[in-house]
């Protein structure tokens, strides 16, 4: 079975409760609920986890090499400046996407320089939590090769 890391960066345990008119309402416990769900049916096994520190998303990321396949990450506000996060995901050398609940690229400038687009197969941005079926689906279907 396929298997991928769901990664989730700083301040995205506070999902529904940050911000809610920029992430909205739903909580990070319903998002990966959700993405559970969505990955059954796509006979994917997904194994997710938040942190706020950046050594803990790059160990992560190291494990994943282990037992995955795959990644998802939303980096948070590391997207804009870990080197070490980027560097991590070049050095697992696992199929990642990056995504995003805003559109990053219509918000503040500082949001608009990701470190880790250009090492991932592709982004997802803009879409709020259904943003990670999305991922999951593009991963599933860069994993499997599926046309
Ligand atoms: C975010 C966008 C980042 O710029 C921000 O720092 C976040 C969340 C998003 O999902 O839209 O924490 O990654």
């Amino acid at each position: 079975m396929t298997r991928v890391l769901v990664l989730n960066g700083p301040n995205l345990n506070l999902l529904a409760a940050r911000e809610a008119e920029v992430y909205g309402t739903t909580t990070l416990s319903d998002i990966e609920a959700d993405l559970q769900v969505a990955a059954a049916d796509m006979g994917v096994e997904v194994r997710c986890l938040q942190s706020n520190h950046e050594g803990a998303l790059i160990d992560a990321i190291h494990a994943a090499r282990e037992d995955c396949d795959g990644i998802v990450i939303n980096p948070a506000a590391y997207t804009h400046t870990s080197v070490a996060i980027r560097d991590a995901l070049l050095a697992a050398g696992l199929p990642a996407v990056e995504i995003h609940l805003s559109n990053v690229a219509k918000r503040e400038s500082f949001r608009q320089r990701s470190l880790v687009s250009d090492v991932v197969v592709g982004t997802i941005g803009g879409f709020g939590p259904f943003g990670y079926r999305l991922a999951l689906a593009a991963l599933r279907h860069h994993l499997t090769g599926e046309r």
